[in-house]
């Protein structure tokens, strides 16, 4: 069943303190809001603030997710976090390829799919993170580098594998900056995407996958943009750090 998402990226945001009352201020909304099987509200706060998390959501409508993970289970590798300390944290989703990882930690579309395969192994689900730069768009080479991205991160999987990933579309223009892509904009790739998945893999595991989209979404442009068809919700960056207004951008899957 394809799901609708509205995810919250925190970042590197929020000391423990606040952390805690943003999750309770979000838990006291989501009591009284009904939400159908075809709906997940997650969260994906700093990763010393996992566990916290998971006790607080357990039983709730919340799940939680980690901002990134090291494709090896164990070993030396000093302040990384691997698939099963998430999963013994039963944390439930893992952002992989974002574009700030990319950018400054040199993360490719190679190592990401490591990450991917480990998240798997460990049956967390990957949210799957590709767009293109500002460049790259007014050279209208969007298409293209979207497509090279997934063609890389994902081709290497079964089709039962792709059950276990979300694909977030971020436009690197829009992150942060305040200009989000239109609808038109966001529905197009979307369905580029889809369309990609269904070549690659079937039909069905296109319409089976969710595509959220993401940058600069908030609770003004939300509707317009989970309207669309291909569009199942959002990867929210800063409007997640505000309970009320995070709230606000779940009703509008409505
Ligand atoms: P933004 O970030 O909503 O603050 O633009 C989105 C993201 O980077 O996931």
């Amino acid at each position: 069943m394809r799901k609708k998402i509205i995810a919250g990226n925190w970042k590197m945001n929020k000391t423990f303190q606040e952390a805690e009352e943003l999750i309770s201020d979000l838990l006291k909304h989501l009591e009284a809001h009904s939400l159908e099987d075809d709906k997940e509200i997650l969260i994906c706060p700093p990763s010393p603030y996992l566990e916290l998390a998971t006790d607080l959501a357990q039983g709730r409508k919340l799940k939680v997710g980690a901002q990134n993970v090291n494709a090896n289970d164990f070993g030396a590798y000093t302040g990384e976090i691997s698939a099963p300390m998430l999963k013994s944290m039963e944390v439930n989703y893992c952002i992989v390829g974002h574009s700030e990882r990319r950018k400054y930690y040199h993360e490719t579309d190679e190592s990401v799919a490591d990450k991917i395969n480990a998240l798997l192994k460990n049956e967390i689900i990957a949210v799957y993170c590709c767009g293109e730069t500002l460049e790259e768009r007014e050279s209208n080479k969007q298409f293209d580098v979207v497509g090279k991205q997934i063609e890389k991160a994902l081709s290497h999987l079964t089709s039962e594998q792709l059950k276990q990933i979300v694909i977030a579309y971020e436009p690197v223009w829009a992150i942060g900056t305040g200009k989000n892509a239109s609808p038109e904009q966001a529905q197009e790739m979307h369905a580029y995407i889809r369309k990609q998945i269904s070549g690659k893999f079937s039909k069905d595991a296109a319409e089976e996958m969710s595509i959220l989209y993401g940058g600069s979404c908030n609770s003004k442009n939300a509707k317009s943009l989970f309207s669309n068809p291909d569009v199942d919700g959002g990867l929210i960056g800063g409007a997640s750090l505000d309970a009320d207004e995070f709230f606000k951008i779940v009703k509008s899957m409505d």
